[in-house]
């Protein structure tokens, strides 16, 4: 009964210039280890549930970089989604074509920009939640201790209660301000979503028609085509009505049964350069480097570029250098949040 939910349709917009809208950070190795996101996220689960019960999620431009890296998968396990409207309507789309498969579906919803080191606690981790939400109608997400005040991260407060790993949350704020982040952390009372869910999917879809309805208005008259030859063009018109709205806003801010698992699994988001930055091993100089490089009095920073392009730098200090596809971005690694911007901006140009 179990069943795994990739998200892997973003534009990883704050990792450009690697992340690029037809070949987003997903769908690369990032680390430098023969695997990609995707392949690394496919992978976590290997021991959770069989490959017939993994569905990818993402857009229809991506079916065959899913395809080529997932091989494994059948056609009817890769949800195309025709636009993206960011991942409410994604998560109620695998929700509805899976429930219709198995009404006592539990999922385990999971984004694909993240790196998780300790494989072995997450397996025991995801065992137990899913064991958790086959019993009790509850929203399960697993948290993160904070170790800086990102505002780039849900927050959840939760009700400590030390004899239960499983506990009650009380606040969950999507991608605070700084100085509401700065709070939350000095208190002590809160951790990150991770964005990784387990739910069964009767409970998320009640969530759904709770607290977003227009999306379950369009799905409940077009339940019974999917997983039927009508499901492509059903979706298409479906995605042309929804808005723009993320699971954690439309969803997660709003109910009161979310519970929270604190965990240790070695999380590392790997959605921006400073976070690869931090997940590295780095040189004497506190330097991370990926490529044919060069460096002279050059001080923790980040480069990653083409293998066949020698680079020279010289008297840098803290910068994000990073060359791929034609472009070549160099930025303060503390100014990474403009790197959205830049894609933006370069996007405009052509
Ligand atoms: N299919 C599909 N369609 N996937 C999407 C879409 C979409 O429209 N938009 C985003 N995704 C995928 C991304 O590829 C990523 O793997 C995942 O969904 C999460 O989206 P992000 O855009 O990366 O979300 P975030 O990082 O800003 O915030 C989420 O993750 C944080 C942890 O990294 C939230 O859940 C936060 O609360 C959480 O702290
Ligand atoms: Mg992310």
């Amino acid at each position: 009964n179990t069943y795994v939910v990739i998200m892997a349709g973003g534009i990883g917009s704050r990792f450009w210039p690697f992340s690029r809208t037809n070949y987003p950070k997903q769908f690369h190795d990032v680390l430098g280890i023969g695997e990609t996101m995707l392949q690394m996220t496919m992978n976590r689960f290997k021991d959770i549930c069989p490959p017939e019960n993994v569905f990818v999620v993402t857009n229809k431009d991506y079916k065959e970089l899913v395809q080529e890296q997932l091989p494994e998968l059948s056609d009817n396990q890769i949800l195309l989604e025709p636009v993206g409207r960011n991942t409410a309507p994604c998560v109620a789309y695998a929700s509805y074509k899976i429930a219709q498969l198995n009404p006592n579906a539990n999922l385990i919803v999971t984004p694909s920009d993240h790196a998780v080191l300790k494989q072995d606690v997450f397996t025991s981790v995801i065992r137990e939640a899913v064991e958790a939400v086959a019993k009790d109608d509850i929203l399960l997400t697993l948290g993160i201790t904070p170790s800086r005040p990102d505002t780039g991260y849900g927050y959840i407060q939760y009700i400590n209660n030390e004899s239960q790993s499983i506990k009650k949350v009380k606040t969950f704020t999507e991608k605070p301000n700084l100085e509401l982040a700065k709070m939350f952390l000095e208190s002590g009372e809160f951790v990150w979503n991770s964005g990784i869910f387990i739910w069964n999917v009767q409970t998320i879809l009640r969530a759904f028609h709770q607290h977003l309805s227009d999306i379950t208005e369009i799905f409940d008259e077009g339940s019974a085509v999917m997983n039927t030859p009508e499901e492509r063009d059903f979706i298409t018109r479906a995605y042309s009505q929804f808005r723009n709205v993320s699971i954690d806003y439309g969803v997660m801010e709003k109910v009161d049964n979310v519970y929270v698992m604190l965990t240790d699994i070695g999380w590392s988001d790997l959605g921006t350069w400073n976070s690869l930055y931090t997940i590295n091993t780095k040189d004497e100089q506190g330097n991370v480097v990926d490529g044919d490089v060069m460096l002279y009095d050059t001080k923790d920073c980040i480069v990653k570029t083409p293998k066949d392009r020698l680079v020279v730098i010289q008297g840098l200090e803290d910068y994000i250098v990073a060359e791929y596809d034609n472009v070549l971005m160099i930025c303060k690694k503390t100014e990474e949040q403009k790197v959205k911007e830049f894609m933006a901006d370069a996007k405009s140009k052509k």
